[in-house]
């Protein structure tokens, strides 16, 4: 295990600068995953190289997939064709990584062999039923530990049945795996969601060559499904900026006064965009230039100068496209005048910590007054810089560490948080990138 490693973000000047953001880490992952089940190489420009996405790597290493890193962000993967993958000689540890867990459950459910799979406190505390229940009536074998939770054995099926499934909860990762799973299986996998969710592994599975038809059902509704059986070809992809690595840049910009920040070739998918909607209706100022295609994603360079957030209430149908940005917009509605209402917001107790909790308990010590509920938080915005003053338990989550130093920048005594190490998971030199724009995050000292 990392010794923990302490932060403390003191109070800044203006920000200002250029920057890019990492690579996306859920293109990373996908582009990786494909690569492996395609036949052959498949080329990745821009491949996030954070920890999650290096044990993704990893785990296909050990299931005989070719993968290399060829230099910066650019890696090649010699693939074993769908179904073609071995049993690994030892367990599989994800470490943090809920997408690689839970992806690779996917692609192991069709192949006929038993892999272990663990992964830190964080990710062994998670719940997996959401997608052992699809990927058992395909016909995976599973023995979790108690409560569905990891390790967990899985054993796949030879002869895999194509499915029709209604998600329960939204999520693309599940979406994802019965996706992966279906490409083992004779005839057509359905995915039916009430609310839409990111959607980069069916716009990958076409860019390999998958047979992907997605229909509007109506009410918000939406079918994804593939043709199984299909023959993978290996291809270059492109990985955007990660949106929620850029959204912390974004409202560092928001929230400090006198700054101006643009963060460019920014993955800016509409089902990963609901952050910059939300922003945009606080009153901040963010432009979108040069909008333009990579690798089927649409990307652009966004710049935001601050300027003076009032509260707003963000609707629980919106909580799919910005899952993972509910901690920076919780930093941003503490500076913002008024309340911001943010609803549908159970997914956020279950993802690398119980995020809610987090922010609730981490904002109100740092003198903001807010409102907890099961599914929902309101924050009460003065418009004026939070105290601070305050130091985070981070409890193995990147998120609420960024979002705390971000906050740390526009409060009046700085925040500290106890261990910024998981940051590397997603958004490697993030507090050498936020120094270069003006931020000062350093060392914080004893606690
Ligand atoms: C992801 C999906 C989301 C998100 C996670 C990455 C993906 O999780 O929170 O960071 O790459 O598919 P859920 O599927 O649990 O919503």
């Amino acid at each position: 295990m990392n010794t923990p490693h302490p932060l403390l973000s003191r109070p800044a000047g203006a920000l200002n600068g250029l920057v890019a953001a990492p690579g996306d880490k859920s293109i990373s992952h996908r582009a990786l995953m494909f690569g492996a089940l395609a036949v052959g190489e498949t080329q990745i420009e821009g491949l996030l190289e954070g920890e999650d996405v290096i044990a993704t790597a990893r785990a296909l290493r050990a299931l005989g997939a070719g993968i290399e890193r060829l230099g910066e962000g650019t890696w090649r993967v010699s693939g074993r064709g769908v179904g073609g993958l071995i049993e690994p000689g030892d367990v599989l540890d994800l470490g943090n990584s809920g997408t690689s867990a839970r992806l690779l459950m996917g692609i192991l459910a069709t192949h006929p062999f038993t892999t272990l799979i663990t992964g830190d406190a964080s990710l062994r505390r998670r719940p997996m039923n959401r997608v052992m229940d699809p990927l058992m009536r395909i016909g995976a074998v599973f023995a979790p530990r108690e409560g569905g939770r990891m390790p967990l054995a899985i054993t796949g099926t030879a002869e895999p049945v194509p499915i029709e499934y209604t998600l329960p909860v939204p999520s693309a990762q599940v979406k994802s795996a019965i996706l992966l799973a279906g490409l083992a299986a004779p005839g057509r996998t359905s995915v039916i969601e009430r609310e839409p969710s990111r959607d980069h592994s069916e716009r990958m599975l076409r860019h390999f060559g998958a047979e992907v038809t997605i229909e509007d059902l109506g009410d918000g509704r939406r079918l994804a499904s593939v043709v199984g059986q299909p023959e993978l070809r290996g291809a270059k992809v492109g990985v955007p900026g990660d949106i929620s690595s850029a959204a912390f840049v974004v409202v560092a910009a928001a929230i400090v006064p006198g700054s101006r920040v643009t963060v460019r070739g920014v993955g800016v998918n509409p089902l990963r965009s609901g952050l910059i909607e939300t922003l945009r209706e606080m009153g901040a100022n963010i432009a979108l230039a040069g909008l333009r295609e990579q690798g089927g994603e649409p990307v652009a360079d966004i710049t935001c100068i601050h300027a003076a957030l009032k509260g707003v209430d963000v609707p629980a149908e919106r909580a799919p496209r910005m899952i993972d940005e509910y901690p920076i917009l919780a930093a941003a509605a503490a500076c913002a005048e008024g309340t911001t209402r943010m609803h549908g917001l159970r997914e956020l107790r279950v993802k690398e910590s119980d995020r809610l909790a987090a922010i609730a308990r981490g904002l109100a010590a740092a003198g903001v007054k807010i409102e907890e509920g099961e599914d929902w938080l309101a924050v009460h915005g003065t418009g004026a810089p939070p105290k601070g003053d305050v130091r985070i338990a981070v409890n193995l989550d990147h998120r609420i560490a960024m979002a705390f130093l971000v906050l740390g920048a526009a409060s009046r005594k700085g925040i500290s948080v106890d261990d910024a190490q998981p940051i590397e998971t997603s958004f490697p030199g993030f507090a050498a990138l936020m120094n270069g724009l003006g931020a000062r995050i350093g060392e914080s000292g004893p606690p």
